[in-house]
């Protein structure tokens, strides 16, 4: 046979071969779900964690651990109800290989349960459910956002060593408001203060009427109140038209003023509120986040946004480890678990339950920012109460 003939031959031959043992993976698409509200109180939360994620993945050229991104999506519209039927559409129906979601904790319950019992793993990148990151964690389960206690308890010292000596709290009656309500409490009397009634609307009832009253007849020293998204907006209106900040000053976790402050003006004037992100943090990284979202989406990113690039992140630091093989599960998971996470936030690791172990800063409303004034609890970790891992 003609040498040169016989060579090309082999080589062809050689090639058949890579082709046939080469990784399938490599030529597939990685699956991302994304179960979110984009209708509803929290639709520009939901919107929020989507651009996050996706600038990270666009910064990356597309790919995730080398592999391009697919995405699938569900919009949860906050309905507990509809969550596990939702979960079940990407898992099953979908089968993507992570979902992120969600932002409201009642349906984050049921979508982590439906994510354990597939063993898909999840990225919470909002909802802040104990529950998530306590009985229910697991090697599958993280998250790039904050559990309720986290932002609430650290509030309750700063309110406390500003003179505040009796407190009202005001929220959604669900998990998140129930949850924020107790962390305040578990931080304002251990500093020495004293919660004296707990006020609650259904969610996402916008009909603030008679808890302002209630609020004035009493005459408490504060308000803390957990309400985020359009309700935020309505309550601290509400708050304000009714003359209360004069001489009841508003506390809150800082989702009351995020991602709300256009459509607030001047009603959320001077509020001070504690959570994860700030702005002015004016830190290489974070500036240059906020000048790639801005380009991106011509928006202020807000703290939703930070934490849909942070789960991003998160997948990618475990992607790198296994060479873009998510087939390999527990190394894929291992990998998220002890990565240390350099959001615009400020760096993170996560906990053993897979939350955030991060700064809580004290932030207070000037113009269309929450301006940073100081670390109020630095390295804050939930307690986990509950989770065994
Ligand atoms: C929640 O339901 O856990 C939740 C919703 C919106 C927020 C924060 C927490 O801004």
């Amino acid at each position: 046979m003609n040498p040169i003939l016989n060579r090309a031959a082999l080589l062809a031959g050689a090639s058949a071969l890579m082709f046939a043992t080469a990784p399938a993976h490599a030529a597939d698409k990685i699956k991302v779900g994304f179960m979110l509200p984009y209708s509803g109180t929290y639709a520009a939360l939901g919107t929020a964690i989507e651009n996050g994620f996706k600038l990270y993945v666009q910064q990356q050229g597309g790919k995730l651990g080398g592999r391009e991104v697919e995405y699938f999506k569900v919009d949860d519209e906050s309905n507990p109800a509809k969550a596990s039927e939702n979960a079940n559409r990407l898992i099953k129906r979908d089968q993507v290989d992570v979902v992120v979601g969600t932002v409201h904790s009642g349906v984050a319950m049921a979508l982590a349960k439906a994510a354990k019992d597939s063993d898909t793993t999840l990225i919470v990148a909002n909802a802040g459910a104990d529950a998530i990151t306590g009985p229910m964690c697991g090697p599958g389960i993280f998250r790039t956002s904050f559990t309720n206690w986290q932002p609430a308890y650290a509030m309750g010292p700063v309110a406390f060593a500003d003179g505040k000596k009796t407190a009202i709290t005001v929220t959604w009656k669900y998990a998140a408001g129930d949850e924020a309500v107790k962390g305040f409490r578990e931080g304002f009397e251990k500093a020495g203060g004293k919660v004296v009634k707990d006020l609650t609307v259904p969610f996402p009832n916008v009909e603030f009427q008679s808890v302002l009253t209630e609020i004035a007849a009493a005459k408490p020293d504060m308000v803390f109140s957990f309400f985020a998204g359009g309700g935020a907006v309505k309550f601290v209106q509400d708050y304000h038209a009714a003359g209360l900040n004069k001489s009841i000053p508003l506390y809150g976790s800082g989702f009351l003023t995020d991602g709300t402050l256009q459509a607030q003006g001047p009603s959320a004037q001077g509020l001070m509120t504690t959570l994860h992100y700030a702005d002015g943090l004016n830190t290489p990284r974070d500036n240059a986040f906020r000048a790639d979202y801005d380009k991106a989406y011509k928006l202020a990113p807000d703290v939703y946004a930070v934490q849909g690039y942070d789960a991003a992140q998160l997948m990618q630091a475990g992607l790198a480890a296994v060479k873009g093989d998510i087939g390999k599960k527990a190394d894929f998971r291992n990998a998220m678990r002890s990565a240390t996470i350099d959001s615009p936030r400020g760096p993170f690791t996560l906990s053993a339950a897979g939350n955030p172990v991060q700064d809580i800063y004290l932030r207070k409303v000037e113009g269309l920012e929450n301006k940073v004034q100081r670390v109020a609890v630095q390295k804050l970790a939930d307690p986990a109460r509950g989770c065994k891992l």
